[in-house]
């Protein structure tokens, strides 16, 4: 009989991440994957359209959670992946990141006594302030399996005490970034569609609690931003998160000239975008190491990142910092064979 591991996902990075293992996992012999979606992120833009683009299989369960305050959506969350645990009775529990929903897996499994496999695991911000943070530690510290995507984040687990069950694997966004480029050469639809941009741009996100919760920040990111494209000369492409379209509708926010905000984009779109752009501008995790993959300088519009190889390696620097380090290669993470590895240690 098959090893049967629950997969937990219900953000759009997750959906990227699952998506190099849900490959994997179609072909063995010994695996079988049962996929929860949680629902937190569900309109088909943030979700459905990756699910297409990536040929994730449809989840067994979608469990339709999503909003309220954040203790409200993880323990809603919480009350229903017990529920399915309890009935497919899976072997592990696998889930990504530092979400919501990543906690709700990984406390759901843990208290059944269901091992848990963390993906992303080790990374830190050192700032409790961020959501992210919490459920990174809270998953870490029940985790069974930590498969972390850089040095740093071994010697961070080690630093709290967690050395059993850790293994550096390097990152699953580069085998998804590798898959992205070559699935690009086929999608003409959307050279097509993006035929208008400017020949020098930078691509903006923003879409972080700490950077969206009031107007106030939001606007000093802007105003960050609007100088920065004048000191480059360059104009600025901003897909704008659900999250950061609200705000900017309540608060009826008006963009500076050089900001250009755009519906929010599919993950080959992005990496459209990215292959093109001359910066990137982000507080997202993910985008600072995509810049990378993409050899585009980016700069990261927070006071702190949890991927500080960026930032050594002179690729990424913090808004609060003028200058980058002097540029070098990144080995920590891999060479694109992430989700194998990953497959071969559970
Ligand atoms: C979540 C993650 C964050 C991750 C991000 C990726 C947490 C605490 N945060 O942030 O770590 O970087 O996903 O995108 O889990 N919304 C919609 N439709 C959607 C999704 C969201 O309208 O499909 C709106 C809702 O108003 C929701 C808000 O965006 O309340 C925020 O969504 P939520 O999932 O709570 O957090 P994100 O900011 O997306």
């Amino acid at each position: 009989m098959k090893k049967r591991i629950v997969t937990i996902v219900g953000a759009r990075p997750q959906f990227v991440k699952a998506a190099t293992l849900s490959r994997l996992f179609q072909n063995s012999s010994i695996l079988e994957e049962v996929l929860i979606h949680t629902g937190q992120h569900h309109d088909s833009n943030m979700s459905d359209i990756f699910f297409q683009e990536l040929n994730i299989p449809k989840p067994s369960y979608f469990l339709d959670i999503q909003g309220g305050n954040h203790g409200k959506m993880t323990g809603r969350m919480l009350e229903a992946i017990e529920e399915v645990l309890l009935k497919e009775k899976p072997d592990a529990v696998l889930v990504y990141g530092d979400t919501n929903s990543t906690l709700a897996g990984s406390l759901a499994a843990s208290k059944l006594h269901v091992p848990v496999i963390h993906i992303e695991a080790g990374l830190r911000s050192f700032n409790r302030s961020m959501p992210e943070e919490i459920n990174r530690v809270l998953t870490d510290h029940v985790s069974d399996i930590l498969l972390c995507p850089t040095k740093t984040a071994v010697s961070n687990l080690q630093n709290e005490g967690i050395t059993k069950g850790v293994y550096h694997v390097g990152d699953v966004m580069y085998d998804a970034t590798l898959f992205a480029i070559d699935s690009l050469e086929k999608r003409l639809d959307i050279s097509e569609k993006f035929k208008w941009l400017p020949n020098d741009f930078s691509l903006l996100t923003v879409h972080r609690a700490d950077s969206t919760d009031s107007i106030e920040s939001f606007q000093k990111i802007m105003r960050f931003v609007h100088d920065f494209a004048k000191n480059n000369k360059t104009e600025i492409i901003f897909p704008v998160h659900p999250r950061t379209q609200k705000l900017i509708k309540n608060a009826s926010y008006e963009f500076p000239k050089s900001i250009h905000s755009i519906d929010i984009l599919s993950y080959f779109e992005t990496h459209f975008l990215l292959r093109k752009a001359k910066h990137v501008l982000t507080d997202s995790g993910g985008l600072q190491k995509e810049a990378y993959f993409h050899r585009v300088p980016c700069v990261t519009l927070r006071s702190e990142t949890e991927w500080v190889e960026t930032i050594d390696a002179g690729w990424n620097r913090l808004w609060t910092e003028p200058y980058y380090r002097e540029q070098k290669e990144i080995t920590d993470y891999g060479s694109g064979n992430s989700a194998e590895k990953i497959i071969q240690l559970i």
